[in-house]
């Protein structure tokens, strides 16, 4: 089994990077790792080029949150993530403090715009998470330097503005999108998940049901409209959960949805905690 590095400082990491001409993948995280994120780094070490060396990181960003609770009850887990980290054959792992990523403060980047991508779905409810998380992100790509980078499809407005910034600014790193991993009752495994109570688990279920439901009326031939509202009438029906959004977007979050791959996404509020996904559909 690999030995797992641990770095905690940019000069570590620079060290660790120039201690080998083999090519590097970054995988980003927020700890609380499940096996959403193992299958993220087994992915990055089976999709990139033999003998690439894996990097994750773990790093609660406090510019993408919005003050107060989620940042502190956040889950923290770090004993046990270390050891799906070494389980997953990650060659390192960079710990930064708040004040390695952020050494002037807590500020944000501002000329990365998250541009009008930006502004809808999560963005119109959580603002400023955006630019908080292409700050971070393009600090941790400034100072892994891989040649491909991994996100989840679990957060699919992430990885398009992650693949927008990096072809916008040039920077020299793919950006590979990486299937949802759920729970064999469709649930699309999150480390929020861990907030929720027995009977709010349950509950969950339903937000994997709807998009399934409204991919299959949009495939039946339903008008996007339509099929959205049914989605959002279904929600509504059940008792303890307060929807955010149910919306149907084309693949690139930009254009009019009309035909060939669609995105459904929604989130909701269970229990108090933001539960998002959404799944592609071809019409
Ligand atoms: P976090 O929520 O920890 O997610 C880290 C990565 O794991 C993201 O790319 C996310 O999309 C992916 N992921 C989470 N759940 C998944 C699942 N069920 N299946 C597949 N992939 C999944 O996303 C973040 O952290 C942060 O915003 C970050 C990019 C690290 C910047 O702070």
């Amino acid at each position: 089994m690999n030995q797992l590095k641990i770095l905690k400082t940019v000069a570590d990491v620079q060290s660790w990077h120039d201690s080998s001409e083999l090519p590097v993948a970054a995988v980003f995280t927020m700890g609380a790792l499940h096996s959403g994120h193992a299958y993220l780094m087994t992915y990055a070490r089976e999709r990139s080029p033999k003998g690439t060396r894996v990097i994750a990181s773990i790093f609660v960003n406090p510019t993408q949150f919005e003050k107060g609770a989620d940042l502190e009850t956040y889950p923290r887990t770090l004993d046990e993530d270390l050891q799906l980290l070494i389980e997953a054959g990650v060659d390192a792992v960079f710990i930064p403090s708040v004040e390695v990523m952020y050494p002037d403060g807590l500020v944000v980047d501002e000329t990365i715009d998250p541009g009008v991508i930006g502004k809808i779905l999560e963005g119109k409810s959580r603002p400023g998470h955006f630019l908080g998380m292409l700050s971070v992100v393009h600090k941790l790509l400034s100072i892994t330097e891989p040649n491909f980078t991994y996100f989840g499809e679990k957060d699919f407005q992430q990885l398009t503005l992650v693949k927008k910034m990096v072809h916008d600014l040039i920077m020299p790193v793919e950006v590979v999108g990486v299937p949802t991993v759920r729970d064999p009752d469709g649930l699309a495994l999150s480390s929020r998940n861990q907030k929720l109570s027995e009977s709010a688990r349950v509950l969950a279920q339903n937000i994997p049901a709807a998009l399934t439901m409204v991919s299959n009326l949009l495939i039946d031939g339903k008008q996007i409209e339509q099929a959205e509202k049914e989605g959002r009438d279904f929600l509504a029906k059940q008792d303890g959960i307060a929807l955010d959004y149910l919306e149907v977007h084309a693949e690139n979050l930009i254009d009019e949805p009309k035909v060939g791959t669609l995105r459904i996404l929604i989130a909701a509020i269970i229990d108090g905690v933001r539960i998002i996904d959404n799944i592609a559909v071809e019409i």
